[in-house]
């Protein structure tokens, strides 16, 4: 397929091959493109790491980035996203990146049948595959393995995309997936793949403390208003005194930006047990080895240069 969109498309054989194409990258593989390709990032969401790395990962791969704003495209005068991919398509843009507010924005461009690839880099509180990804690359690093191990995901779960991506890929790869955070935003749909519980019960035994964003952008007047971070920090967030408690083997991830001193105490940001910024660096090349895969899809890059990466 063409398409990137959702975790739901991969099975573990896929991941594991995304796993090894990006540390093959990492490890200094390079391809040479069959022809000038283009890519466009049309982020109408916010970002900082995925909207720069996967810029910094089609340029790496040999591709040119067009730039896209969508505060001074015509997406301003009411042309929809469907006719906005219809024409950088007929300019020649054989790659979009798309981030939007709209969860499953992508279904009526996949129905459309556009010859043109398409990554998904997060709608609305749906899906984040290439995240998930560059977490799941963080977590094969440190342990080699992923069944058997526990991993708490801590936090804003109702609006994390980030949580519904990790919760399906870690219990399909053989991880035991714990919740907590305020246990209102706790519902069905996580119940399904992991349980709840305060973070006191878990942090003692979690292999992984991967710590969520407190979503102010999509709290609602009310709730933000109400919002103190104070309070959450200590009731729900990985205080100093809480890291002190975690194994030595375990380590810590969020995908940031951080919250410093909510969802974990500041100085946690870099501690030993910290991954935060390897997850960062691994997303640069999971994000070449999403691209590269479409590439190949597409007959711009041959497979035979990714040959020996398994
Ligand atoms: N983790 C993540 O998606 O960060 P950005 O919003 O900065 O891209």
């Amino acid at each position: 397929t063409n398409y990137l969109v959702s975790v739901d498309q991969f099975n573990n054989e896929d991941v594991m091959q995304f796993l090894h194409l990006a540390q093959a990258f990492k490890q200094g593989l390079t391809v040479t493109l069959n022809r000038p390709a283009f890519a466009m990032d049309l982020f109408f969401e916010n970002s900082t790491r995925t909207h720069t790395s996967f810029e910094m990962a089609e340029r790496r791969l040999g591709m040119q980035v067009i730039p896209f704003d969508p505060k001074t495209s015509s997406v301003t005068k009411g042309e929809s996203l469907l006719d906005t991919l219809k024409t950088i398509q007929a300019i020649g843009v054989d790659l979009a990146v798309i981030r939007h507010p709209q969860d499953d924005y992508y279904q009526p461009l996949i129905e459309a049948g556009l010859p043109m690839a398409l990554i998904n880099a997060g709608d609305g509180s749906g899906q984040h595959p290439s995240q998930s990804l560059l977490d799941m690359l963080t977590i094969y690093e440190e342990f080699g393995h992923f069944d058997g191990l526990k991993i708490a995901i801590v936090g804003d779960l109702q609006h994390s995309r980030v949580a519904r991506s990790n919760m399906e890929l870690l219990t399909q790869l053989g991880a035991e997936v714990y919740f907590s955070g305020p246990k209102a935003w706790f519902n069905d749909d996580f119940a399904a793949y992991g349980t709840y519980a305060p973070i006191d019960d878990l942090v003692g035994q979690m292999d992984v403390m991967m710590l969520l964003r407190v979503q102010h952008e999509r709290l609602t007047t009310t709730n933000n208003e109400s919002f103190d971070a104070s309070a959450y920090h200590e009731k729900y967030g990985l205080t100093n005194a809480r890291a002190a408690k975690m194994p030595a083997t375990s380590i810590i991830m969020h995908p940031a930006p951080v919250n410093r001193g909510v969802e974990l105490a500041s100085d946690l940001v870099e501690a030993p047990q910290s991954r935060i910024f390897q997850q960062m660096t691994n997303g640069m090349y999971i994000r070449m080895a999403m691209v590269a895969y479409v590439l190949v899809q597409q007959g711009i890059l041959n497979a035979d240069q990714l040959k020996g990466v398994q």
